[in-house]
């Protein structure tokens, strides 16, 4: 089947599908639920492996099992609610949470199970828009299951030997896409894009400084980092945590569009030399937070290279439109970059956590963070000590996070991940032109980069004031939270609202959920009106 297609289907899919699974889970739930008669409540963690039986366990883990296939049921059903929303103080005193001193029987632990999901927010529901990650990949999360049942480390191939493989096999695909060698290029999975940023300084600091593993900052120059007024708050927290500190992000401006001004930055850099800093590190956002901008990276790339400057990229959220040839030239001259943070667990649908931190130097990361501890990583071992990659990190075990997206890229294969990236496309530009077409909707950014559509709501009362007045962006300010207030009571969809610069809270939708239709995207745009036609 052609990318057109695969993409047609997937745009047109029947809203119906989900009753086709009902239909088929049925049986299964319900065999599951009568071919279960053993009494939970009568046994304890006793009677189940490892100290317990092999019987026991499986009539226990059917019951688990049952309660995930409903929640997986529940989360794809349009009829059910996002979430069910209660005040902290009252879920907190209506729940049974306490550990006690005694064991408490398995009836009641599933009981438990059953009590998260109930009250989870469902991300993966086609019309939770709130945050980056979205959706219930199945592939991925099978990945999870098989990551959780064979429960290892991913410090030393000694005890992660496929997934030591698999994690090479992944980075060294990831890094020939942004047009790496990749020989010469290395990279790590992290707990998030946030750590993968501050991986990014601290990699680019010891590569202009790697003294300061043996005698820390004392004697290094007034450090200055670079990034856009509109960049991930990570890259401060970065600077932070570093001991670079907040006060050395010089927060560069953006234009109309959010992205980062060149010229601004380059006067920057020469006026902090002149001023006898040490300018290191730019960092850029591909794909920003809240406005989904891309920042040029190629001009960026010649300013870095005229300064001798690290060049890292914030792909966190944008990463993954790499993997649509047609959204290629958003990133026009990534090549060029010294690090890369992309996150699957974002727009590409893996399950959480799952990010990447991508550097061109091989080699740096085991030099800058290497403790060579005797224990661990020993090096007379029986294979290449190549393999074992924990001491690259500043963890001592990492989690596995690579079966998730490895698994679910295998099933989709590259042609299936363009047509979902397109997908997404597709659907955020149908809720740019209904925002254009709708009289109670104002878009904040003209044809966005990005799938990211950020627009208000302006209930017809404030639609004759002069949009340029204090009083209507102080009226306007309040809608959106009055309508998530409203939106959150109701439990029908989730859409997170923000301010941004002088610009009054307005709602931000994120487009990233595979199983996201065009009736999704109209019916986002029915509740809002209906929730705040009285406001
Ligand atoms: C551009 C960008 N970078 C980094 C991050 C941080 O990612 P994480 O939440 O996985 O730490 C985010 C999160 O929203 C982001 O939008």
């Amino acid at each position: 089947m052609s990318v057109q297609q695969d993409n047609k289907n997937l745009v047109t899919e029947d809203l119906n599908n989900n009753a086709a699974f009902v239909e088929k889970t049925a049986p299964i739930l319900e065999q599951l639920k009568n071919g279960n008669t053993t009494d939970f409540n009568a046994l304890n963690f006793n009677d189940i492996l490892p100290l317990g039986g092999k019987e026991q366990t499986a009539k226990f883990l059917e019951q688990v099992f049952g309660t995930m296939l409903t929640h997986i049921e529940k989360s794809h059903d349009r009829k059910e609610k996002v979430l069910h929303f209660e005040q902290p103080e009252e879920l907190e005193k209506r729940l049974d949470l306490d550990i006690h001193e005694g064991p408490t029987n398995l009836g009641t632990i599933l009981n438990d199970c059953e009590m998260v999901c109930k009250h989870s927010v469902k991300t993966g529901h086609p019309r939770f828009f709130n945050q980056l990650s979205q959706g219930l990949d199945i592939v991925s999360l099978a990945g999870e299951w098989v990551t959780a049942v064979t429960n290892t480390n991913m410090f030393t191939y000694e005890v992660a030997p496929v997934y030591s493989c698999i994690e090479r096999v992944l980075l060294n695909k990831m890094q020939s896409i942004i047009g790496w060698n990749t020989e010469d290029a290395d990279g790590l999975f992290n707990p998030g894009g946030s750590i993968s940023n501050m991986y990014a300084v601290m990699a680019a600091r010891y590569r202009a400084f790697p003294e300061i593993k043996q005698k820390g900052l004392f004697n290094l120059p007034n450090l200055i980092l670079y990034t856009s007024v509109h960049s991930h708050y990570s890259l401060e927290k970065a600077a932070a945590i570093l001991g670079i500190g907040t006060d050395n992000v010089q927060l560069v401006g953006v234009d109309d569009r959010g992205r980062l001004d060149v010229n601004e930055l380059e006067k920057k850099i020469i006026a902090d030399r002149a001023k006898g800093n040490y300018p290191f590190f730019v960092a850029l956002t591909a794909g920003s937070t809240v406005l989904g901008s891309f920042d040029p990276i190629d001009k960026v790339a010649e300013v870095c290279n005229k300064h001798k400057l690290w060049l890292h990229i914030d792909a966190a959220w944008g990463g993954g439109a790499l993997l649509s040839k047609k959204r290629r030239n958003l990133f026009a001259g990534i090549e060029e970059a010294d690090s890369v943070t992309w996150d699957p667990h974002k727009m590409m649908g893996s399950l959480l956590q799952c990010s990447v931190f991508l550097v061109k130097h091989n080699g740096l990361m085991e030099k800058c963070n290497s403790m060579k501890a005797s224990y661990l990583f020993q090096q007379d071992k029986n294979y290449d000590i190549e393999w074992d990659t924990g001491d690259k990190t500043v963890q001592c075990g990492r989690h596995v996070d690579v079966l998730k997206v490895w698994l679910m890229w295998r099933a989709k294969g590259d042609l299936g991940f363009e047509n979902q990236i397109e997908h997404l496309f597709s659907l955020a530009d149908l809720l740019y032109k209904q925002c254009l077409s709708r009289p109670d909707f104002d878009v904040v950014l003209y044809d966005p980069q990005f799938v990211n559509i950020c627009f208000w709501y302006v209930p017809k009362r404030l639609q004759q004031m002069d949009k340029n007045s204090i009083e209507y962006k102080q009226e306007l300010n309040k809608i959106a939270p009055q309508v998530k207030s409203k939106m959150m009571d109701s439990g029908s969809m989730m859409v997170g609202y923000q301010p941004l610069d002088d610009k009054p809270n307005f709602f931000r939708a994120i487009i990233s959920n595979a199983g996201s239709v065009p009736a999704d995207i109209m019916f986002m745009l029915d509740e809002i009106e209906r929730l705040g036609k009285d406001l």
